[in-house]
């Protein structure tokens, strides 16, 4: 018998940390990285599954706000730490964890980063956003024009401070992008301090501080440098397009890593397109609609005939029924449905990333009035998060 329990003091969280950290393969945390990873855990949010009082499962989430299409910004959960003794797998514990935490999320809607595509579909979270991993050949790259602003590099203790104060003055601005806890910047100090070679740059506009950009440099064979981006965030066009030219503009570097939205104009900065080549792309955003009805009235339509969508929530019944979406809005209503959906594919459809049509042509809903829906739905820009958790 699985018995879900909310962990509530130091020792079980740090048994929790190993439990997961054995499961993802990696060795226990030490006791300067505990000293980092203890502060990060939220009281009513870390699981445990026991069998006969040994812990066997894990999973916790983080208090956050997640920006949804037309600009609204919603309280968040975001899910991480889940993980199965090995000696314990498929035996239904992952499902007991899940179905215990979803009951009791305080938030309207979860997103997580999946291990792998087939763990989550199935407790009603679905592919929400896609980021592409872009390789520009920096000795070939050219940027015409000048900087607008100016670029400064700071040390790692000005770097932990300021990130953070400067993140949370860009404001949640685009579709998918969720705010950082405390937790996470802890972890991420910690990370960038393991790396031992991160570097940050500044940038400033014409009223103050408005971009950064984290990045380290490895050397590879031949004395060839490869920079691998870590965290970009920008106010605005000129301090995105002026941290490009900065980094190009480092002495030694031949290619450059980045994560970037599958919309993303990097490739348009270039004199020569080919600069940049698209290495991958891959999921980003896992999404649950937890609350359906609240999360349909959180964001906006685009112009089109209303469309009655029929939504079928296996794990969270409460939201099982018809919702009228309109360009005015949504709302539940006691009508035929046009088309019928069940929640992990309604949660990939939220953000924009993928639509209604594109679900029909694979077979996986069925109905009719799809033109309407994919306009109901559509956004201007791809969702992205960029922020790992
Ligand atoms: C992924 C993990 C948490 C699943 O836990 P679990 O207790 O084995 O999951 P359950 O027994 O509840 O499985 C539920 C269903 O999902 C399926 N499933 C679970 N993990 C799966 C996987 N990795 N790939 C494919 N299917 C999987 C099971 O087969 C089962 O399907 P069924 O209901 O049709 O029989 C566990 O395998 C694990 O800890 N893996 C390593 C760490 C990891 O990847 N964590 C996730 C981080 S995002």
């Amino acid at each position: 018998m699985t018995d879900i329990r909310v962990l509530d003091d130091e020792a079980q969280y740090r048994a929790h940390s190993t439990l997961f950290r054995r499961a993802m393969h990696w060795p226990p945390a030490s006791d300067e990285q505990w000293e980092v990873a203890r502060h990060s855990y939220e009281a009513g949010r870390v699981l445990a599954a026991f069998e006969n009082d040994e812990m066997v499962g894990t999973t916790a989430s983080f208090g956050s706000s997640l920006v949804v299409p037309g600009g609204s910004v919603v309280p968040h959960s975001a899910i991480s730490r889940v993980g199965v003794r090995a000696d314990h797998t498929r035996r239904g514990v992952l499902t007991s964890l899940m179905r215990e935490q979803l009951s009791a999320l305080p938030d309207p809607v979860a997103t997580l980063r999946a291990s792998e595509g087939r763990i989550y579909g199935r407790f009603g979270y679905g592919l929400a956003g896609r980021v592409r991993f872009v390789e520009i050949d920096a000795k070939r790259a050219v940027i015409p024009g000048e900087m607008t602003g100016r670029v400064r590099m700071v040390d790692q203790d000005t770097a932990d401070k300021l990130l953070l104060e400067l993140h949370d003055a860009f404001g949640l601005n685009r579709p998918g992008q969720i705010s950082r806890w405390p937790g996470w910047w802890a972890r991420a100090r910690d990370r960038k301090g393991e790396a031992e070679n991160s570097v940050t740059i500044i940038h400033s506009g014409p009223d103050g501080d408005d971009g950064f950009l984290t990045y380290k440099v490895s050397t590879e064979k031949d004395f060839k440098h490869r920079m691998s981006i870590e965290d970009f965030e920008w106010a605005n066009d000129d301090a995105w397009r002026d941290l490009w030219i900065a980094v190009l503009r480092l002495d030694l570097i031949d290619h450059i890593e980045n994560e970037v939205s599958l919309d993303d104009p990097v490739t348009l900065l270039f004199e020569d397109p080919r600069v940049v080549v698209t290495k991958d792309v891959f999921d980003e955003i896992w999404l649950r609609l937890v609350d359906v009805p609240r999360m349909l009235a959180a964001r906006t339509y685009g112009a089109a005939e209303a469309v009655v969508i029929e939504v079928r929530d296996k794990l969270l019944p409460a939201n099982d029924g018809c919702y009228r979406v309109s360009p005015d809005g949504a709302e539940r209503v006691d009508e035929q449905a046009d088309l019928t959906i069940p929640v992990d594919l309604l949660g990939a459809v939220y953000l924009g990333d993928t639509t209604f049509s594109q679900l029909a042509a694979a077979k996986r809903i069925e109905g009719t009035r799809l033109a309407d829906a994919d306009a109901l739905f559509a956004v201007a820009r791809k969702p992205y998060c960029g922020t790992f958790f």
